[in-house]
């Protein structure tokens, strides 16, 4: 017979384990629905943009480590801007943060939590998926709205259509 204190030691191991790995998965996001168009403190058309031929990777770089795909800075802008539709309205304001030397406060849309483990590099670089499975037709946009899911259920059932690994700590482990 194994003593109490041996079976209190395993029932005390196992609720411990219990709780790292079972908590509860969050519910499935089957029924996604897409957000509200996002106001931005300056009204950044990405189909107008797209139209005159900038890249998405000249705004989104995805810088090493690769994690993110980076938001462009206003001195970016300003490097066409300085002479395009310089008498705009949204233009000047946009020219009023270079001057300053801050950034407009862009509302993120698309965001995971920090226990999760993502990365730009490795799913367009490395596994070729297109910025559009994720983010929808960007080019054609002219207000961003998050269109698509970025819950857990939708990234393990595309993980199930490439026949990529979703063992948990490919997600959660603390990289
Ligand atoms: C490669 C050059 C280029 C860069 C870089 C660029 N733009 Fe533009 N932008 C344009 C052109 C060209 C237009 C005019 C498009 C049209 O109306 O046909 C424009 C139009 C705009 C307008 C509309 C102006 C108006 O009132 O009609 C805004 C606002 C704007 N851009 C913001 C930005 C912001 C914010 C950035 C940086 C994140 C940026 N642009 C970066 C070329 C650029
Ligand atoms: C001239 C610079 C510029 C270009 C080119 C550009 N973007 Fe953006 N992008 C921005 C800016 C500025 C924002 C923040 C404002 C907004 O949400 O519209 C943004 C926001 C985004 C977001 C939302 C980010 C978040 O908060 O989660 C996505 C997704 C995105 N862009 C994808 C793309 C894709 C895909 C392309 C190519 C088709 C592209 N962008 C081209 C400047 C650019
Ligand atoms: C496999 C899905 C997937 C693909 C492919 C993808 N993204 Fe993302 N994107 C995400 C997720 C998830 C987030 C939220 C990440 C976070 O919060 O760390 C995100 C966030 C962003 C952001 C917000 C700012 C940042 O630095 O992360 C921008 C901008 C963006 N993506 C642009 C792009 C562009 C441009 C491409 C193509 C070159 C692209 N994404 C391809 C899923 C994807
Ligand atoms: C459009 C399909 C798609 C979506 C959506 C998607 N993934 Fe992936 N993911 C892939 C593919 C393809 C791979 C590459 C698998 C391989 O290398 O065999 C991958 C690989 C990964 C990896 C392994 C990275 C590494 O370092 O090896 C992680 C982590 C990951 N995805 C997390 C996520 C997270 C978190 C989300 C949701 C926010 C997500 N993925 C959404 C298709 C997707
Ligand atoms: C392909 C990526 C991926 C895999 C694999 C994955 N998760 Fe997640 N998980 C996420 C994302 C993204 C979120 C945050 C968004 C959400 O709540 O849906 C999340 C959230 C969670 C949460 C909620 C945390 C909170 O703050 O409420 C728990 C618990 C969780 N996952 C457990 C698991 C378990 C257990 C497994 C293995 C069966 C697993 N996950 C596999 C991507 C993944």
């Amino acid at each position: 017979m194994p003593s109490a204190r041996y079976v209190w030691m395993v029932v005390v191991c196992i609720s411990w384990a219990g709780a790292q790995v079972s908590r509860t998965p969050p519910k499935p996001d089957r029924e996604f629905t897409p957000g509200p168009p996002v106001e931005q403190p300056v009204p950044f058309n990405h189909k107008t943009h797209a139209e005159v031929g900038v890249e998405c990777r000249d705004c989104h770089p995805i810088k090493e480590p690769g994690d993110f795909a980076g938001l462009p800075s206003v001195e970016k802008c300003m490097l066409c801007h300085q002479t395009i539709k310089a008498d705009s309205p949204h233009v000047e304001r946009l020219a009023e943060y270079a001057a300053k030397g801050t950034e407009p406060e862009w509302k993120r849309i698309y965001q995971v939590e920090e226990i999760v483990y993502f990365s730009h590099e490795v799913h367009h670089d490395e596994a070729g998926v297109a910025c559009s499975e994720c983010h929808g037709p960007v080019a054609e946009r002219e207000v961003l709205f998050q269109e698509r899911s970025v819950r857990m259920y939708a990234c393990m059932s595309c993980h199930e259509r490439y026949a990529a690994p979703n063992d948990c700590e490919l997600c959660h482990d603390t990289h």
